[in-house]
This record gives structure tokens, C-alpha cells and sequence, in this order.
């Protein structure tokens, strides 16, 4: 009845979220009998038993991969919706779970392996037992040196070094809440999250290396610290690690009263335990700014019980990380996949997990290989950048060295199904089974991903839900998209999850209009049904579930796997005095995926001389390279609507040689082919096959 109801409902028109999509799909790709053998989950009736009517006690299964002070009464708490809680009257501690508890199997065991980027510095395996002892004089001094007590807030600026996770346990063991800013953001960016938390405390590194240089690390942490004095937070130390002993590789001054070096206070603190703090399950235990639609970047704040337990779950079954591996996810720490699955997942599973410094094809594109081979890693876990960055410089280096993985991981962006193929048989020397794991910093953990013991794999598709994730594809009206319709649609989540981050730090508001305001049911519901989670990707889904991202919908540029926000570009940009207005917008790369490309018009009478240098390194100090335009463009002016609104569809399509579309209703429509032709140059060029989020970047959702 209900089908043949359906099937006479008139269709409606095509709204811009049901875009026309025509894609091939892929040959499946199925996992060697030797993987499914060893593999963690191999029982498809997970999905049953991980299925609605079992929801939401179905994750007890992952929160019985902790060790709770106090076991939970209530798995789920829906009653200050949409602010789930879960596990909640349990009490744990993230860095008991991490560390002490592995002692008794494993302390001889490697819990991280380091590997510097100069290559002539052998590797440095730190045991569990070394761990403990590291970890715990680190929450000594953040007690008793800094007086920093359970709740504060610490922000760490640091590179892939082993004391970057040191101190973020150090942090967990106390209960003190840690906001790492990735290494390679500014000072400013560093100060401007310093200010936001209320860090009193910010560590950081006097320098590291990165693509064969030493860079001066500590000279951002002078920026960071007057930034933050600017907008009113008082930075009172900075500790300093040094990334060599007896050096210092910075050429700014330590700062007396402020700046202490790290081995020079833990001297005081050698041998010292600190009894970790019983932190309640829905306690923060991290922030981890993003960029999101408008304004600055938030804080999305995780917490201990489900986050742990979340990422504990998906490392073991999607990962596969079981105690013999060797792990290596080449991501940097500094950003939630660093968080989730180089620290905390593989941690709490008492796993191996590797540390690389530096970038990827630094001295050359074969580095990467030579780790694997001397580590004997097994699991290898990256992003389509890094991928395709390594098939471009060394397209044959993978079969010079011997070395073998069982699973391999991408995550961050859509991986072209070209690109995933070589990073099949190259890469993985058709041995490797392929998790193309979607999520997002504010999920904390994988939403969709084949389980590599159970699914076939689809190059260019996430695939199929993880266990206990129930995400629809909705058109703008709330409509779903029906799986094999063709058309995509905005990719939502109707249940909570434990990975689910909690808030944005200091803005409940703005956590409920961003992630919920646009497809919630009924604003007093405390029903988790009423309030489907709003991810902000387009997605497809073919006819076998699996699910294609096709990336954002909003005004986020997703660059080489990170997240960037048009809106703070531009902010940026008209902090140079002759701009007048700006729109950035994003422009295809062969290699990272999307770059930022930037449009300015200037001031009347003011000359365009030096601008783009200006705006770069306007960029440059107040974000970090990785937000480096592709191109500065100065117009005459914006295309604009009559209502005065600029255009920035127009001006995606310019950059990306796609088709502009109807301008005749603009305000100044003469000004589109101006800009191409400066843009492109007289011959006009048109791509037919445009990527879906270029299409309708700037569209008015
Ligand atoms: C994109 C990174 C396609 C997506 C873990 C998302 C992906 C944003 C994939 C989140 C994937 C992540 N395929 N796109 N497998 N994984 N994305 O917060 O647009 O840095 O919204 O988290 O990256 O980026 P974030």
C-alpha cells in the first residue's frame, strides 16, 4: 500500500540540493580470504545487532572496550536534546585507559615509534612503561609547576613529535581539557584559539623539521601570546620542549617569567606518578577548532566516555588494529584524524602506532616505503592528497621495497577512483584491503566506511554506514533521496552516536543552528528522532547503499584534507588596507584536491601594485600557508547581484573554467566576461564534467 502511495505522488521539481548526478559506478573490489581469516569483525549480523531496535544499548559493546572507575547507568540521555549524553553516571580516566591499564600485558611493547624526518636519525620507540613515566611527570608539572587544575583549558601547539601526545595524556590524565592547534597554523591562529578555550597555558616545541629545514617553531608562540593578550586572554607560561637536547633552534629570546623549557622544569618531577583523575564520562576532554560556514573557527568539544569508547570501537573493526600490527597513520596530530587514530583509538587497544614527522616525500617519494619496509608496517592509513602527491613524484617507488600491508585507509576528502586504484595494486600491491572512512572533526570518529572483513570495497565510495550509524540523504524540504534515485542530497545522521562532539565550545546556539536547526522536527523535542544531525557534505547513494561524498555544501574549502572557511579568508583579506572587497572561492588541484583562489577590488584610487604579495602573506601570518591562494585576482569589481550580494558562483565557475550560467539578471553583468577573460585569457574554455561541489559553490541553501 505504502509503495503503491508513493509511486503516485506527483515529482516534485528539482530543487538545487537534488542535483543530477551520472557517475559510473565501480567494480566492486573484494578482501582476500587471508585478511578476512584474521580480521577483527567478520560476523555480518554486526549490522543487526548494531540495528535500530537495538539502539541505543547496541554501544555497549564499545563502551565495554574501556576500563570504567564507575560503570554507567544510562547509555543514552536524550533529555537536554540535541546535547547528548552518553555512558553517563560512568567515570573513567582517558589516560589510565591509554597507558596503565597495558602495563601488566604490555609494557615492553612500543606504544609509539617515532620516526624523525632526517632520515639519518634512527627511529625511537617508546614502550608503554616509558609512556607511563613520561606521561605521568608531564601531569606533575601541568599540576604542581603550572597549577593548572582538572577543567582548565591547555593549548598546544606542536608538530608530530612524541611529546606532542605526552602531553595531551598528561592533560587527559588530570582532566584538564587540551586544544591542539595544528603545527603548521600561524601564530595568530594559534593565539586567536589560545584566547577563545581561556588557555593560561600554551606548549609548544623551539622548532622541527620540515622538508629538510629546521623551522623556528617557538617565534609563533610570541605571536600567539600577544594575539591572545589582544582579544583578552593572558597567556602566563609557555613551556617550551625542545626538539633536540641542549639546543635551541629558535632565534627569538625565552621570555623570562614566561617561557620555561620543558626537560629543565621535569627535572623536578623525575619518577613522579600522579594518581589519574576519576573524570566523569561526559566530561570535555579535548577542543579541536574547525572552520565552519561564518565567521571564526569553533571549538568542537569532545568528550571522555563516548569519544573513548567510540574511537576504541571503530579502530578495532574498521582499522583491524589487533596487538601484532605495526600502525602508521601518516595524518598530523594536530587535527581530529591524528586525534582519533594515532593517539587515542590505538592507544586504548594497547596498539603500535608510528610517528612521522615529516612530509611524506621528504628527501624523496620513496621515504614513505622505506618506513614501512624498516617498521614492518602492516596497517597504513593516509589521505587522497598524500596519495596522489606520491603517485605523481614516485609512481613506482612502492615495488622497490618490501614491505607488505594488510589494510590501508583513506580519509579527508573524495578519492578519484583512479587514484584509489593505484593506491590498490601500487600501493597496496593488491594485498591490501581499502577503508575509505568519511567523518568529519565534529563526529570524532568514522561514519561510513566498508567493515574490510565483511564489504567489498568501491573506489570513489565511502561505502555503507558503520555499525549503529543511521545517516539519510535529505533534499533542502527534508524530503529523503531515495538510494538509487541518482540525485544527491545533503548527507544527515539521524541518530546520536558517542563520537558525536558535545558542543561548540562557549556557543550552544550556534551548535544547535549549524548542526540541527535545518532538519529538526520540533525545537522542544527530546526525542534523538526529531533531530537529524546536518553533516553540511552533499552525497549520493547507489542503489547498494553505498554512499558517495561529494563534498561540501557550504562555504568550507576542504584543502588537501583540511578544513578552511572562505568567509575567514576573506576576513583576512580586507584586513589589507586597499582592499575593498573580497571573495575566495575554491579551485580544483591535481594534487590537493581543492585550493582557495582569491578575487579583491580595491579601493577607488588606491594602486594595484604589490596587492597579491600583501594578501598572501596577510594569509600566511594570519592563518598559515596551507590557506596560500593559488591566485590573487584584482578586479574592477564583483559580480553582484541587485540586492548587492557578490557572487562567488560566478567567480567559481571563472576559476574553474566551468559554465557561468544566466548573468543577465546581475547588477553588472558586463563585469562576468571582463573577469573571465582576465582569469582565463580570450579563448573561453568550458569544462562539461564539473565536480559537484564547484558547481554550486556560492549557492544560496
Ligand atoms: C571531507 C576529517 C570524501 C568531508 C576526518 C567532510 C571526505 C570533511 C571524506 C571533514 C571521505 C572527510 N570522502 N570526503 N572519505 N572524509 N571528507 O573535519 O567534506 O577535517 O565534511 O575531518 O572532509 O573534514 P575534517
Amino acid at each position: 500500500m505504502a509503495e503503491t502511495r508513493v509511486m503516485k505522488e506527483k515529482e516534485p521539481e528539482l530543487t538545487e540540493a537534488q542535483i543530477a548526478v551520472h557517475w559510473r559506478e565501480e567494480q566492486y573490489y573484494y578482501p582476500s580470504s587471508k585478511f578476512i581469516g584474521q580480521a577483527n569483525l567478520t560476523d555480518p549480523a554486526v549490522m543487526e545487532r548494531f540495528g535500530e531496535k537495538n539502539f541505543p544499548e547496541c554501544f555497549r559493546e564499545y563502551g565495554d572496550l574501556l576500563s570504567w572507575d564507575q560503570y554507567w547507568h544510562t547509555t543514552l540521555d536524550t533529555s537536554d536534546a540535541p546535547f547528548w549524553q552518553w555512558f553517563v553516571g560512568g567515570k573513567l580516566n582517558v589516560s589510565y585507559n591509554c597507558v596503565d591499564r597495558h602495563l601488566e600485558k604490555h609494557k615492553n611493547k612500543a606504544a609509539f615509534i617515532f620516526v624523525s624526518e632526517m632520515e639519518d636519525e634512527p627511529p625511537v620507540s617508546i614502550t608503554y612503561q616509558e609512556l607511563y613515566y613520561r606521561v605521568n611527570e608531564t601531569a606533575a608539572m601541568l599540576r604542581d609547576y603550572c597549577g593548572l587544575k582538572t577543567g582548565d583549558r591547555v593549548t598546544i601547539h606542536m608538530p608530530v613529535v612524541p611529546e606532542l601526545p605526552i602531553t595531551m595524556l598528561a592533560c587527559a590524565r588530570l582532566g584538564l581539557v587540551h586544544s591542539v592547534v595544528f603545527g603548521g597554523f600561524s601564530g595568530e591562529a594559534c593565539g586567536m584559539r589560545a584566547a577563545d578555550s581561556g588557555s593560561k597555558v600554551l606548549v609548544t616545541i623551539d622548532g622541527y623539521y620540515r622538508g629538510g629545514n629546521m623551522t623556528d617553531h617557538k617565534e609563533k608562540a610570541d605571536l600567539a601570546v600577544a594575539t591572545a593578550a589582544k582579544e583578552g586572554t593572558k597567556v602566563e607560561k609557555v613551556l617550551v620542549w625542545r626538539r633536540e637536547a641542549k639546543k635551541y633552534h629558535s632565534a627569538k629570546p625565552m621570555v623570562a617569567g614566561r617561557d620555561f623549557f620543558v626537560d629543565e622544569i621535569l627535572k623536578k618531577y623525575a619518577g613522579q606518578i600522579v594518581a589519574p583523575v576519576s573524570m566523569p564520562s561526559e566530561a570535555p576532554l579535548f577542543l579541536m577548532y574547525t572552520s565552519g560556514t561564518t565567521g571564526r573557527p569553533k571549538g568542537c568539544q569532545h568528550g571522555t566516555g563516548g569519544y573513548l569508547s567510540y574511537v576504541a570501537g571503530t579502530t578495532k573493526f574498521i582499522q583491524d588494529l589487533q596487538p601484532e600490527d605495526v600502525y602508521w597513520c601518516m595524518a598530523d596530530i594536530g587535527w581530529i584524524t591524528g586525534h582519533s587514530y594515532i593517539v587515542y583509538g590505538p592507544l586504548t587497544l594497547a596498539a603500535t602506532s608510528v610517528l612521522f614527522e615529516g612530509v611524506p616525500n621528504y628527501p624523496d617519494a620513496g621515504r614513505p616505503w622505506r618506513v614501512a619496509k624498516r617498521l614492518n608496517v602492516n596497517i597504513f592509513h593516509t589521505s587522497p592528497t598524500a596519495i596522489r602527491m606520491l603517485r605523481k613524484a614516485g609512481p613506482d617507488e612502492p615495488a622497490k621495497y618490501d614491505y607488505h600491508f594488510k589494510h590501508m585507509t583513506t580519509v579527508g576528502e573524495p578519492i578519484e577512483p583512479e587514484v584509489w586504484k593505484w593506491y590498490y595494486e601500487v600501493v597496496g600491491k593488491g594485498e591490501a584491503v581499502i577503508v575509505d572512512t568519511w567523518w568529519q572533526t565534529e563526529t570524532g570518529g568514522f561514519m561510513c566506511s566498508t567493515k574490510p572483513g565483511i564489504d567489498p570495497m568501491k573506489p570513489g565510495s565511502a561505502g555503507p554506514p558503520l555499525p549503529g550509524i543511521y545517516p539519510a540523504i535529505y533534499d533542502e524540504e527534508g524530503k529523503e533521496v531515495k538510494p538509487g534515485s541518482g540525485k544527491a542530497g545533503n548527507i544527515c545522521i539521524r541518530n546520536p552516536w558517542p563520537g558525536m562532539f558535545q558542543t561548540i565550545y562557549g556557543d550552544r546556539d550556534r551548535f544547535v543552528r549549524q548542526y540541527y536547526q535545518k532538519y529538526n522536527r520540533d525545537k522542544n523535542s527530546k526525542k534523538w528522532q526529531d533531530w537529524p544531525y546536518f553533516a553540511g557534505d552533499g552525497a549520493v547513494q547507489a542503489p547498494d547503499g553505498y554512499i558517495r561524498i561529494l563534498g561540501r555544501v557550504d562555504d568550507v574549502i576542504n584543502v588537501a584534507g583540511h578544513r578552511l572557511g572562505t568567509k575567514e579568508i576573506e576576513s583576512v583579506c580586507l584586513t589589507v588596507n586597499e582592499i575593498a572587497e573580497a571573495a575566495v572561492v575554491p579551485v580544483a588541484d591535481e594534487v590537493k584536491g581543492r585550493v582557495p583562489e582569491v578575487y579583491v577590488a580595491l579601493k577607488p584610487g588606491v594602486a594595484s601594485d604589490g596587492i597579491e604579495k600583501k594578501v598572501i602573506d596577510a594569509i600566511e601570518t594570519q592563518i598559515g600557508k596551507i590557506a596560500r591562494p593559488k591566485k590573487v585576482h584584482v578586479v574592477p569589481d564583483m559580480p553582484k547581484t541587485r540586492s548587492g550580494k557578490i557572487m562567488r558562483r560566478v567567480l567559481a565557475a571563472i576559476s574553474n573554467s566551468l559554465d557561468t550560467g544566466d548573468v543577465t539578471t546581475l547588477a553588472n553583468p558586463d563585469i562576468v566576461e571582463q573577469i573571465r577573460v582576465m582569469v582565463q585569457g580570450d579563448k573561453k574554455v568550458v569544462l562539461k564534467e564539473a565536480p559537484e561541489d564547484l558547481k554550486h559553490f556560492g549557492d544560496e541553501r
